[in-house]
């Protein structure tokens, strides 16, 4: 467990939230934080946290005070992270589709710079800028077609993946740039792919981006920016984690001779590990030889196993009204009756599972298990398919609980569709 989140708070916090539940301890997103900022310590470097991992405004605010950026992919993130006390100045804007309201607004936002994907969206933004009489600070993503080895779904360095241009793209992107009253070129992009457990990649692209920034140096192009993404993966189960110290060694050698700001932009390193998802037994079934535990979360609270396979290990934190030992040590009794299970949603789809052939004890109506490492694309990527309503999110700090998004409920799901259908019927 990397967190303080131990079982009796966990059943604490069910008690008096309800389930399903979010619950993320915010001392280990701090801890989290420091060690990344920590291993830049050396250079001038800004964390932009990955709003995309998880954007609840309690969990960026927190960030911002540890003096935090934000690296954000659509306008609502940007509003969140002004919302949440991020300095326009620490924000960054990137995405392969900004249209272009959110590019005049993130424009109008005066944040440090866009991140361009495209030749096109260059264009767009020269004449947007243009016509808000503005000039556009921007960085161009560079693709530099390295496989990250990682799952094809968030692999996004290789040209097949519609991430960034190509090396020779992105000079002709340059020079438009600078010859451009629009437009500044002050920083350089790339990001190939989440959950990284392998280093190799991310030096050669370092490498690489480091080449073409020199060339765009010779050129009077002047770069202040090296913008090295986010992907640092974590343990889910028995991946190798890459040291963040290695890590930052690769990307300062690769900086060697140029005088840049690193910027970074983790997401998962900082929160994954902070976050559990509570949940309720519901019901235990067998359908022939094989066991369900049914539970109250869903594959609409956690989407990640039904849409990488992903391993979310899952403990049971309390059986019979009695809160397990961390180690759920059993009794021998109990153990002889252990056997493996997937455990399901309510969900109408056999992709709908949290945990799969996993052993567990017997369990029965209002126990409480919790999968583990949530933190991060646990509840950003939550939704309400099936009309079932988002999960709470509680914060955890010194041993205090607060929470910081309430259950979504049935009336605001339904409110504007009620207000559409009433004014159609009134015609008004
Ligand atoms: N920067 C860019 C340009 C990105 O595309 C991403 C993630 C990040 C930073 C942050 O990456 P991180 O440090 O969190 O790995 N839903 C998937 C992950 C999608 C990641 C998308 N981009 C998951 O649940 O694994």
């Amino acid at each position: 467990m990397d967190n303080a989140l131990n079982n009796a708070l966990l059943a604490r916090c069910a008690q008096k939230y309800g389930t399903p539940l979010y619950v993320y301890d915010f001392h280990s997103i701090t801890t989290q934080f420091q060690a990344f900022k920590n291993a830049f310590k050396a250079r001038k470097s800004l964390i932009c946290y990955a709003l995309k991992a998880n954007s609840n405004l309690s969990i960026i605010n927190h960030l911002a005070k540890l003096g935090s950026g934000a690296d954000c992919v659509s306008i609502g993130e940007v509003r969140r992270a002004l919302l949440a006390g991020i300095p326009k100045y620490k924000i960054i804007y990137s995405g392969v589709g900004k249209r272009d309201d959110e590019i005049c607004e993130a424009l109008k936002s005066d944040i440090l710079f866009l991140n361009v994907e495209s030749a096109a969206e260059l264009e767009r933004i020269e004449s947007i800028a243009k016509d808000l009489g503005v000039v556009a600070r921007i960085s161009v993503r560079v693709n530099p077609n390295i496989d990250a080895k990682t799952h094809p779904y968030i692999s996004t360095g290789l040209h097949e993946n519609k991430f960034g241009v190509d090396i020779q793209s992105a000079k002709q992107m340059y020079i438009f740039a600078k010859n451009s009253p629009h437009i500044e070129p002050i920083g350089i992009h790339f990001h190939i792919g989440s959950q990284l457990t392998d280093l190799e990649p991310i030096r050669q692209g370092a490498m690489k981006i480091a080449e073409l920034t020199h060339s765009l140096l010779a050129l009077k192009i002047d770069i202040k920016f090296f913008d090295v993404g986010g992907g640092v993966g974590i343990r889910y189960t028995d991946e190798r984690e890459i040291p963040l110290y290695d890590y930052a060694q690769a990307i300062l050698e690769a900086l060697r001779g140029l005088d840049v700001t690193i910027i970074c932009e983790p997401g998962r390193y900082i929160v994954g590990k902070s976050g559990v998802l509570v949940s309720k037994v519901l019901y235990e079934k067998h359908n022939g030889h094989k066991r369900f535990v049914i539970v109250d979360a869903a594959m609409n609270d956690l989407m990640r196993p039904a849409l990488y396979n992903a391993v979310h290990t899952m403990r049971v934190v309390q059986r019979d009204n009695i809160v397990c030992a961390e180690d759920l040590c059993l009794s021998e009794g109990i153990k002889s009756h252990q056997s493996r299970a997937d455990v399901v949603g309510a969900i109408c789809e056999s992709s709908d599972f949290l945990a799969k052939d996993i052993v567990l004890p017997p369990l029965a109506h209002s126990d409480i298990v919790a999968f583990e490492n949530v933190g991060a694309y646990g509840y950003s990527m939550a939704h309400t398919y099936n009309t079932r309503p988002r999960a709470a999110e509680v914060g955890v700090q010194d041993d205090e609980d607060f929470l910081i998004k309430p259950m979504e409920c049935f009336e605001n799901m339904v409110a504007d569709e009620i207000k559409a259908l009433e004014q159609r019927h009134t015609g008004n």
